[in-house]
């Protein structure tokens, strides 16, 4: 498995007490498959993939990523994790306003070394994956919301991720667009054999995915299909 989380609880400081935002939740995810979760407001959704992404560390329980048990790893060994083996794709895509969407992916691989030839060259298929060819030279406010989004996504995979992390992609889209995105992540999970994990509240289209799992006050059950989906 590319992503394992084992009995994982993480609480936060909550006035006196301890908020528990994940209750020992387990989860593995494959390679080359899209896992959704879904769940109310509040319900540890965001806390999962913060656990997954090692940006925070649980009170017990073990995630291991791409074969690295994370527990025992120092913050610059959780960030060179990061780097190597995690992408992160958050609802706000954070685009830097002055980058055409080509630097926007170029910039990652100047992080992480590697020659700007191969960067570019890279950053061209990714945003062509995306169905973003053509588009490469457009700054921020030249591309739709959705076509930003792609462009988040598309930088996300420029170090080649073992594992995809993508917290509520669709928000911000309407229902036909986010139906696009995840069509683009579920076949991105399968070309480029990431293990993916998709919080969305959009509870259409989850027949496309691999799994459902639902989150409720911090613990996680399989979900049965929506109806009507
Ligand atoms: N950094 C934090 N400090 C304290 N409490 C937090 C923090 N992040 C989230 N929480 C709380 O943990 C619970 C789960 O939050 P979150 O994982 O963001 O849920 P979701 O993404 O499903 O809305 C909520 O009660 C939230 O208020
Ligand atoms: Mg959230």
């Amino acid at each position: 498995m590319t992503l394992t989380l084992t009995d994982v609880t993480l609480t936060y400081p909550d006035g006196e007490g301890r908020l528990t935002a994940l209750d020992r939740v387990s989860l593995d995810v494959p390679p080359g498959t899209l896992t959704a979760v879904v769940g109310p407001s509040g319900s540890g959704k965001s806390s999962l993939l913060a656990a997954a992404a090692t940006l925070v560390a649980p009170d017990s329980g073990e995630v291991v990523v791409a074969g690295t048990p994370t527990a025992g790893l120092s913050r610059a060994g959780r960030a060179a994790l990061r780097r190597e083996h995690i992408g992160i794709v958050f609802q706000q895509p954070n685009l830097l306003p002055s980058l055409t969407a080509a630097e926007q992916l170029q910039v990652m691989r100047h992080l992480s070394g590697g020659s700007a030839r191969a960067a570019r060259r890279r950053a061209l298929d990714l945003l062509e994956a995306v169905g973003l060819a053509g588009l490469a030279d457009r700054r921020p406010h030249q591309l739709s919301g959705g076509q930003r989004q792609r462009v988040n996504i598309a930088r996300a995979l420029m170090n080649e991720p073992a594992v995809l992390l993508v917290d509520e992609p669709t928000s911000a889209l309407d229902h036909e667009r986010g139906a696009a995105v995840l069509d683009l992540l579920v076949g991105l999970a399968r070309e480029r054999a990431t293990a993916t994990v998709l919080v969305t509240h959009d509870l259409a289209h989850l027949d496309r995915t691999d799994r459902t799992v639902r989150m409720d006050d911090g613990r996680l059950a399989q979900a049965p299909a929506p109806a009507g989906a």
